[in-house]
């Protein structure tokens, strides 16, 4: 397993995605840290605060298998092809939730191109419980 089979299921999960209001659509797909992966999709709903993110319902089929961490997430999304999709802010807390200072979240681009950062870089001085 590797990152080029979560970038693929990232794009095979997002094409299952519920974004008739927004019509942007999100794949998820992460490895968690006894290489198991887990995809989800955004999945809207006419009660506009309801709709959840691909991100989260990735996460969410980790914790319900009994995975603890996230060792590498991928987030591929757009309008129709590949855009410039960084996670929102919800999002990040969720990553950071069930981050290591090794989590990788990696951002497809357009062109097949990608960027990876680790989650201290996209949600810096976050909230610790
Ligand atoms: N969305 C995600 O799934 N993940 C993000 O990190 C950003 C936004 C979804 C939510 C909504 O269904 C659509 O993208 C437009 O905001």
């Amino acid at each position: 397993m590797d990152e080029q089979d979560l970038i693929d299921a990232a794009l095979a999960v997002r094409r299952n995605a519920y974004a008739r209001y927004s019509n942007y659509r999100v794949g998820a797909a992460l490895l968690d840290e006894r290489g198991k992966m887990f995809a989800g999709c955004n999945v809207e709903n006419a009660a506009y605060p309801e709709g959840t993110c691909a991100e989260a319902n990735a996460i969410a089929a980790m914790i319900a298998d009994g995975g603890k961490t996230i060792q590498t997430i991928v987030i591929a999304g757009g309008h129709d092809d590949i855009e410039d999709c960084t996670p929102c802010g919800g999002c990040r807390q969720k990553i950071n939730e069930f981050a290591t200072p090794e989590t990788r979240v990696v951002l497809l681009r357009p062109g097949g191109h990608t960027r990876s950062f680790p989650i201290d870089a996209l949600l810096p001085r976050s909230f610790h419980l």
